[in-house]
């Protein structure tokens, strides 16, 4: 059913961001694998992208248990690791639902093993592309095969055996990264990844915390073939969830949120730069570290914003939050102009085409180029209905919209939020902003 957003008088309170969806399917993947004991992860995503990842280890034999958490908290889930070669195989297919990250990962887990594996997922996630894990999986030594020549879901996983490559990487991608470093693991030989630019590294902390013998050169990652030890996780809260408050409150003319518990790894934490460059009152309060991952909570404040200009290696550290920097890009005074951004064309919906989309829907002067998008700036949003082309990001960042616009935002298919954060209409509600 569609909701109706309209701007509240003001925008006050305190949220407790929650568990980092990234952070989450490693934690479970990385976890089943492992030989030697029960791993205790807590406050773990609510999404349904990171369900279809417990589902899929538990198809393939790996014991999850998962537990509702109290107050406000994740869930806490246990898991049994069955080391390295103890996957089972499932009898029937391994469904991934939305998620990409648990497509290209579980690929570099799935890749070259004595069993059969089916992977597939909704119409979004089979339309993306997936040569760029399968082309470099068989370059390794892995039978895949895929339609459109092996390039999209489903992806059929024969067997083969491994050996380490040395590969330089077409694009900045985290997904990719971890998929050939999952592939090394049991590999013969050493995997070596030159990567163009830095991406979110969580795969490198957990695998470091996890006794893998993995070094890091500048951009370069040398990976030794290693057994993975259990470890447990507190997953921090997803600066990517928190990014949706973070632009709400810099927007709107009466905004106070204090955002708890926000992870603020420097490879995620491109937006916090960035709205800083656009003059954002945002302050970082009680920086510490959770299980090897920084996290402060977010003081944000209304603000006088500015455009600026986003390219180059900022962009792989906040190519989720641009839908949502749009929003703000559109108030601010001046132009903003943002390139190098063409992997945003390949999400979970080509995301310049559906942000421009809604933006001019709403009057606000912008125009989407091959690797970006120029907002003019200086615009108010006004309203309307627009649908978010089954993209979590889109529709929340509609819902941001929402809150600021001159005139309600009707979004017509709000339900996809639930794709990482199930709770997100129900805090606007809270807020007063939910009017139909
Ligand atoms: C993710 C990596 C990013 C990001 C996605 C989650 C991850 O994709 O867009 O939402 O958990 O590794 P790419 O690495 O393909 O850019």
């Amino acid at each position: 059913m569609p909701v109706t957003i309209a701007r509240p008088r003001s925008l006050r309170g305190e949220i407790i961001a929650p568990g980092d969806k990234s952070v989450s399917h490693r934690a479970i993947m990385f976890n089943a694998l492992s030989n030697t004991d029960t791993a205790h992860v807590t406050n773990f995503s609510p999404g349904a992208d990171c369900t279809s990842t417990v589902e899929i280890m538990r198809s393939l034999g790996v014991e999850i248990t998962r537990k509702d958490g109290e107050n406000g908290a994740g869930d806490s889930l246990t898991v049994k690791g069955v080391g390295l070669n103890g996957l089972q195989e499932p009898s029937g297919i391994l469904d991934a639902g939305n998620s990409g990250t648990t497509t290209r990962l579980m690929s570099g887990i799935l890749a070259g093993r004595d069993i059969m594996t089916i992977l597939t997922g909704d119409d979004s996630l089979s339309s993306r592309p997936m040569g760029r894990v399968v082309k470099p999986l068989t370059a390794m030594g892995a039978e895949i095969s895929g339609r459109a020549n092996d390039t999209l879901a489903p992806l059929v996983f024969h067997g083969g055996s491994l050996t380490g490559t040395n590969y330089e990487m077409p694009v900045a991608s985290a997904q990719l990264k971890s998929c050939l470093l999952l592939a090394g693991l049991r590999a013969d030989g050493v995997t070596t990844l030159t990567q163009p630019a830095e991406s979110r590294d969580h795969t490198e902390r957990m695998f470091s915390a996890m006794g893998v013998n993995l070094q890091k050169n500048g951009l370069d990652l040398v990976l030794e073939p290693s057994e993975l030890e259990t470890v447990d996780v507190e997953v921090p809260g997803d600066i990517s969830s928190a990014a949706f408050w973070m632009v709400a409150a810099i927007c709107h003319p009466d905004a106070e949120l204090l955002i708890r518990n926000v992870g603020i790894n420097p490879t995620r934490a491109g937006i916090i730069t960035a709205l800083q460059m656009m003059n954002a009152d945002l302050t970082l309060i009680d920086e510490r570290d959770v299980a090897g991952e920084p996290v402060a909570d977010v003081l944000v404040k209304t603000s006088q914003l500015k455009g600026i200009e986003l390219d180059g290696d900022i962009v792989p550290l906040l190519i989720d939050e641009i839908p949502v920097i749009a929003v703000a890009a559109a108030i601010a005074d001046g132009e903003t102009v943002i390139r190098d951004a063409e992997e945003l064309r390949v999400k979970e919906s080509d995301r310049i085409a559906a942000s421009i989309s809604w933006l001019n829907g709403a009057g606000v002067e912008a125009e989407g180029t091959p690797d970006g998008m120029i907002l003019a700036g200086g615009n108010t949003i006004g309203g309307g209905q627009f649908q978010s082309y089954d993209d979590h990001r889109l529709a929340m960042s509609l819902g941001v919209a929402g809150l600021i616009s001159s005139e309600p935002i009707t979004v017509l298919d709000p339900d996809v939020a639930g794709i990482s954060y199930p709770s997100f209409w129900k805090i606007i509600e809270e807020f007063g902003g939910l009017v139909g």
